[in-house]
């Protein structure tokens, strides 16, 4: 009797556990992930035993829960049954089903592609190499179905990702066969009705984020990152740095030329030269170029001008810090330095205490991290080891992470916000104040890196540093003013915004541009901030962006409806810069471009004339301008040309363009620009709508600074 009992308290245990959840299981077998609705449109899912430590778990930020809540609800639009995954031999597998129109985005920061469809990818840290393969400087391992969904996997590790290309026995959807010998139409890529991933671990966590659209799939994924960055007003200035080997009067020189030619500078970049020694660093000043730190930082901040150090987190060999890390560093060097475990509390403090004395103490603004991300030759290895316990492969994916974590900590600690670069990204960086960069130089792909970056939850700044032509310079300024850094970095050219005369005015003009739609891009990041919505973003996450084919005109091109055609393709070189304007630079070489409109009505920014409706136009703008065109019932918030946020403040007349016809509300957010005030609610929102062609303003926020002084309103369309 004794033994029946327990037999079937065993039993009811056993399924218990099976309806309670059917993700977890030791034996191997395949099961069907269960989802747990953590918050409105988010579903949490553990397949058997994840790590503890994870991407989520490095960033450490908590999830916006008051943000999410106010989004609409979203079921989980595919059938769960379809979902496959099982553990075998240290790894977990995870099959979901894909549909025959499905378009895949996002899985990293790639370069040339948007679509992700049919591409095997390894998402491994890197820098890029030039092929879209899956290592790159924000291996993001989350995926957006154009079905309304996303699924983020959150494991610090190289993840192998199948996207429509493998073909398993029991497909629903078999590809059809073909004899090559003698049918026609065979196909060296068999159409496949999945998507699959490998991640090198006992089970993981995945994060289903739901939306009634992709833009709202991607907002919920950065409000549970914790929300988007929201940048100094400085950091949205120009930004110019330097060569290394630069001093303290080089760079006075350099600040002089910026006001003499008349060309706006914010931040000033001090690339290794500031270092004593560098490569690996000293993080100490070099007595010889910069003689007294202090005494320039104070001198420049009175000039309005913010500065930013290059680091790579690397410890010179015997210098303080190193001696100070002993017990820190992991079993092998990069450039030749010690490599700290950033994942112990008392490694990051040595390195806070280090950054809070020499630099933060002194007005320093900020860092620009550098090799965070490989080449493999200059990275460590996978076989290293750190004190922490933590391997090569977790360190390499969330290296970046640590750097972004433990500065931003320090600049938290002094209410001051900082703005800087990193080389290496990974989901969760979304709030954390940083843009990727890198040492790659293709104009186009960078483009297709900023439109990219709206579907990774990182942000990413197209640089300018040197250019073979004139012609190709001014078209990357224009392109570097119209994204998340406006920066030339000079620190092997030594160019200057001034370097090509004959193009000169052009520059300034877009630089002097960006200035004045200041107000626009910080309201637009605040966005980001409060609503998770990415600042700089692809088309697809536009409103009216896919039409059907009836709805739109088919002008102007000689096929049948050039829109639907266009859409459906990737649309790698255009973007929209917040809910209103839509940049499409132009390459040198080109004379004209194709812009794909989407639906509703368009209008030429600088003259305000209509354009277009849900059509492709091809567009023939001077050496002068950036095409730029704003939606119907576009409202731009502008101020007047300033050469330096500083001069920003409560007596800069706002002009407030108006664009279209049709009505419109834009949501203007002020504060004061660089502490964290602004989360204790120290800031002002206000909103501004046109309705039948009449303008007005209303509080959502008070209680923060407002830096406008006289208001007045321009109707740029007659
Ligand atoms: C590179 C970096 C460049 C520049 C250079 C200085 O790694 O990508 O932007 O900072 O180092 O040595």
């Amino acid at each position: 009797m004794k033994n029946l009992t327990m037999l079937f308290a065993l039993f009811m245990l056993a399924f218990s556990c099976t309806v309670k959840n059917d993700s977890k299981q030791i034996s191997g077998a395949k099961l069907t992930p269960q989802w747990q609705e953590e918050l409105p449109g988010v579903w949490k899912s553990e397949i058997n035993e994840p790590a503890d430590f994870n991407l989520l778990s490095v960033s450490g930020k908590e999830p916006r829960q008051d943000a999410i809540k106010k989004m609409k609800n979203a079921p989980i639009p595919i059938d769960q049954k379809e979902v496959e995954a099982f553990t075998r031999n240290g790894k977990t597998y995870v099959r979901f089903p894909l549909e025959k129109e499905e378009q895949i985005f996002g899985l990293g920061l790639n370069f040339k592609t948007v679509h992700q469809r049919g591409k095997i990818l390894r998402l491994h840290m890197d820098h890029y190499t030039g092929k879209d393969d899956g290592r790159s400087h924000a291996p993001v391992p989350f995926f957006i179905s154009s079905k309304g969904y996303g699924v983020f996997i959150n494991a610090a590790r190289y993840i192998d990702i199948y996207v429509g290309s493998g073909v398993t026995k029991d497909s629903k959807h078999p590809a059809k066969v073909v004899d090559r010998n003698v049918g026609k139409g065979w196909s060296s890529r068999p159409y496949s009705d999945n998507i699959e991933f490998v991640v090198p671990e006992e089970g993981v966590e995945l994060i289903m984020f739901t939306g009634e659209n992709m833009m709202d799939v991607v907002r919920r994924f950065n409000l549970y990152c914790g929300g988007g960055t929201l940048p100094p007003k400085w950091g949205l200035g120009f930004w110019q740095r330097t060569p290394t080997r630069y001093s303290d009067n080089d760079q006075r020189k350099e600040v002089a030329g910026f006001e003499k030619n008349n060309f706006p500078l914010d931040v000033l970049g001090l690339e290794p030269g500031w270092h004593s020694k560098a490569y690996p660093c000293t993080f100490e000043w070099d007595e010889g170029r910069y003689p007294d730190p202090a005494g320039f930082t104070k001198e420049m901040s009175e000039k309005g001008v913010y500065l930013n150090l290059w680091c790579n987190p690397y410890l010179w060999p015997d210098s303080n810090l190193d001696k100070k890390m002993k017990n820190y560093t992991g079993s092998h060097t990069v450039w030749c330095g010690t490599v700290p475990d950033y994942t112990i509390p008392e490694a990051r403090k040595i390195m806070q205490d280090h950054f809070n004395k020499h630099q933060l103490d002194i007005g320093v603004s900020g860092y620009k991290i550098d090799e965070v991300d490989g080449f493999d030759h200059w990275l460590w290895p996978d076989v290293a080891t750190f004190p922490s316990g933590k391997d090569g492969e977790q360190m390499r994916q969330t290296y970046g992470t640590q750097m972004m974590t433990l500065t931003d900590e320090i600049y938290r600690r002094k209410n001051e916000r900082t703005y800087g670069l990193i080389r290496a990204a990974n989901a969760g960086s979304v709030s954390y104040p940083y843009v990727i960069y890198n040492d790659y130089y293709s104009h186009r792909d960078f483009i297709t890196a900023l439109i990219n970056s709206s579907f990774n939850g990182v942000l990413w700044t197209p640089e300018v540093r040197q250019s073979k032509s004139s012609e190709e310079w001014v078209r990357r300024m224009q392109s570097v003013c119209f994204s998340p850094m406006a920066m030339l970095n000079a620190w092997a050219s030594g160019t200057k915004p001034w370097s090509f005369p004959d193009v000169y005015k052009a520059c300034q003009d877009v630089a002097f541009l960006r200035m004045q739609m200041l107000p626009y891009i910080y309201s637009t990041f605040a966005q980001y901030h409060f609503e998770g919505t990415p600042p700089f973003r692809a088309m697809e996450l536009t409103e009216g962006y896919y039409a059907k084919a009836e709805e739109t005109q088919g002008k102007l091109d000689d096929t049948n409806n050039p829109y639907e055609e266009a859409v459906k393709k990737e649309v790698k070189d255009q973007y929209m810069m917040g809910d209103y304007v839509l940049v499409a630079p132009m390459f040198a070489g080109e004379k004209e471009r194709k812009v794909v409109l989407p639906r509703g009505k368009w209008y030429d920014f600088y003259t305000g004339k209509y354009v277009g409706d849900g059509e492709v136009i091809k567009v023939k703008p001077g050496l002068d301008k950036i095409p730029l065109f704003v939606k119907d019932g576009g409202i731009l918030p502008m101020i007047p040309s300033i050469r330096q946020t500083a001069e920003w403040n409560n007596n800069t007349p706002l002009e407030i363009r108006v664009y279209g016809k049709a009505d419109g509300t834009f949501k203007l957010y002020d504060d004061d620009g660089k502490t964290f005030d602004f989360e204790k609610g120290k800031y002002t929102m206000k909103s501004l709508s046109v309705s039948n062609g009449k303008g007005s303003i209303k509080d959502e926020h008070t209680g923060g600074p407002w830096n406008f002084g006289k208001v007045s309103w321009k109707f740029m369309t007659k």
